[in-house]
């Protein structure tokens, strides 16, 4: 039998996510009839290489979906909200990494490796949600041991990279190092505060209850993909001046007793994950070896002395690829094969 292929847009296309998006299409080997790439009216004839092929990125429109089966979405929420239904209407499935459907319970949200039996409402709506990045590596790691000792509370900090907020974020901390090594003047223009040399306790806006809407989305997400509102979750997130690559530090309490030595045996054998924990030997889990590959990496793992079934551990993604990218690319995978 012939594999079907299918017609394919990416919304957003000359973007951090959305290139990174073409990118695994091509590397993961999707099988693809045609592509489309779509942007805002200012990247028209700009042309991005699929393949070999030279292609030309068009202007996302209303009637951009028409004879498309999967899009690809990562243009921001708003564009999201309003071109996500009108690209369901024509029949496509829409897979979204803003968060602007995240919470919809009609939507949802999945991370391969932990629900992937939730695809199968995308009929609701037409649309499946990517989650964010800082909770995709969180739950590829942590679900694994929800399962085995039951998580009763989840304490995490992050250090998230500036890719995560778009290409122009990527351009300031560049920019902005340059400058203060070279003792030039420079602005502030992505971030409230300099990001280079620095780093900002602020990652999307404030709520009235003092927390961020970032550590609010860390929180109500990992209940819904993991499916269990009653796991107790605090997060602070940071923007830390490193280009590619978001690092947490994560405390957990079991209901089950735990210790370290099973997590680490118990996350060796885990999809997604590869334990980097030697750490007599520096050996450690970092952004760096993170940026360019799919897996999250573990590692740090030890016993919380403080508590009973307490557990600490350093978590580190490549949050363009893992954390974005590659996880649609694998909600796409599993909608083609199981669904479409
Ligand atoms: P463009 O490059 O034409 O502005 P990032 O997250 O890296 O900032 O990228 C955002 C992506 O969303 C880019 O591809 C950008 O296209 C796209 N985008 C932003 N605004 C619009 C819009 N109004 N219509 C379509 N695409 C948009």
């Amino acid at each position: 039998m012939t594999e079907k292929k299918f017609n394919v847009a990416v919304a957003g296309a000359t973007g951090a996510v959305g290139n990174q998006m073409i990118s695994c299409l091509e590397e993961r080997n999707f099988p693809i009839n045609s592509i489309k790439l779509l942007a805002s009216s200012r990247s028209v004839g700009r042309k991005i290489v699929y393949r070999g092929n030279s292609i030309a990125v068009e202007e996302l429109k209303e009637n951009s979906f028409k004879g498309i089966d999967i899009a690809l979405f990562s243009a921001g929420g708003g564009i999201s909200e309003k071109f996500a239904p009108l690209a369901a209407k024509d029949g496509c499935v829409v897979i979204d990494n803003s968060s602007a459907w995240r919470m919809d319970p009609d939507v949802p949200l999945v991370v391969p490796e932990v629900n992937p039996h939730a695809v199968a409402q995308y009929t609701n709506k037409g649309i499946i949600a990517n989650p964010n990045c800082s909770t995709i590596q969180m739950v590829v790691a942590l679900y694994p041991l929800h399962q085995k000792y039951g998580i009763k509370r989840i304490v995490v900090s992050t250090y998230q990279a500036v890719s995560g907020t778009g290409k122009k974020a990527v351009e300031e901390l560049d920019s902005q190092t340059r400058a203060i090594l070279n003792s030039k003047n420079y602005e502030s223009k992505v971030y409230p505060h300099t990001i280079a040399f620095n780093c900002l306790p602020h990652i999307d806006v404030f709520l009235e209850n003092g927390y961020t809407r970032e550590e609010t989305k860390m929180v109500y997400e990992t209940q819904k993909i993991l499916e269990d509102d009653t796991i107790g979750i605090t997060a602070t997130t940071v923007r830390v001046p490193v280009f590619y690559g978001h690092s947490e530090s994560i405390n957990i309490e079991a209901k089950k007793n735990i210790s370290a030595q099973e997590v680490k045996s118990v996350l060796k054998k885990t999809p997604g994950v590869k334990v980097v924990d030697d750490p007599k030997n520096n050996v450690y889990p970092l952004a760096i070896d993170a940026a360019g590959q799919d897996l999250t990496l573990v590692g740090r793992i030890r016993d919380d002395e403080s508590i009973e079934n307490g557990i600490n551990m350093w978590v580190v993604a490549d949050n363009i690829r893992k954390g974005a990218a590659t996880n649609a690319v694998q909600i796409a995978e599993i909608l083609a094969k199981e669904y479409l």
